[in-house]
């Protein structure tokens, strides 16, 4: 078994009947969201919100009850994976385009379990490219803003074309090094008009869920969490 197939699969443990489940985004989540459809399958009263369109397609081929998060008053636990976290269980997010949707749902989650393969712990976080999400409209002025400030960004694309969001937006990735100043690059990134959210996840999460080569399982609980 693949070290994200143990981690998604294990996280899935903490599902009790009757929770709103928050379904991450990525190859990881895709274990996770496997095991919440078998878990629907064998009986248990689900409900969920997906953070991207994949995995809310992902959910129901698998037949598992899913809303729009405006559709449910809270979310009991949110499951999903990451690019980058440290020991500070501060996070990278957003390596799939889907960093906006993804902080919204662990903001308004009871619990966040974060859930990767050990390639993901590193002891600072910043060499993984931060993604952020900004709007079309004015999108030049964003990028000169950012490299005005040193962040080299860079606009992804995809088959040449600029990536489109779920939410209709680009995607820059900030070229940086670790470590970084988190507090420094929140504010002055969130301060560029045109700018949704950034690929940063500082302490949001309960616990982390690693997985493996070995296929032994490592689960760290947050104490600290804000
Ligand atoms: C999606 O936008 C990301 O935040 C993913 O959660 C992250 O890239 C983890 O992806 P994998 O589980 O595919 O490594």
């Amino acid at each position: 078994m693949n070290s994200k197939k143990i981690a998604g699969e294990k996280a899935a443990e903490y599902i009790k009947d009757g929770m709103v489940i928050g379904l991450g985004t990525g190859s990881t989540s895709y274990y996770m969201i496997e095991k919440v459809g078998a878990l629907v399958k064998a009986g248990m009263k689900l409900k969920a919100v997906a953070t991207s369109k994949e995995s809310e397609e992902h959910a129901l081929r698998l037949h598992i009850p899913t809303f729009d998060i405006n559709e449910v008053p809270t979310i009991d636990l949110a499951i999903d994976g990451v690019d980058e976290i440290d020991n500070q269980f501060n996070a990278i997010k957003g390596g799939g385009g889907a960093l906006f949707r993804e902080k919204i749902v662990a903001s308004h989650a009871k619990e966040v379990i974060w859930i990767m393969d050990d390639g993901k712990l590193v002891k600072e976080i910043g060499n993984f490219p931060l993604p952020i999400e900004i709007l079309p409209y004015g999108y030049r002025y964003v990028l000169e803003q950012l490299e005005k400030a040193s962040y080299l960004p860079r606009i992804r694309k995809k088959d040449k074309e600029f990536f489109l969001t779920d939410n209709g937006n680009y995607i820059v990735d900030l070229q940086l090094k670790a470590p970084l100043n988190t507090k420094d690059i929140m504010e002055h990134v969130m301060n560029i008009t045109g700018v949704l959210e950034v690929g940063l996840f500082l302490n949001m999460c309960d616990r982390i869920v690693v997985g493996r080569k070995d296929h032994s399982i490592k689960v760290i609980e947050n104490k600290y969490k804000r």
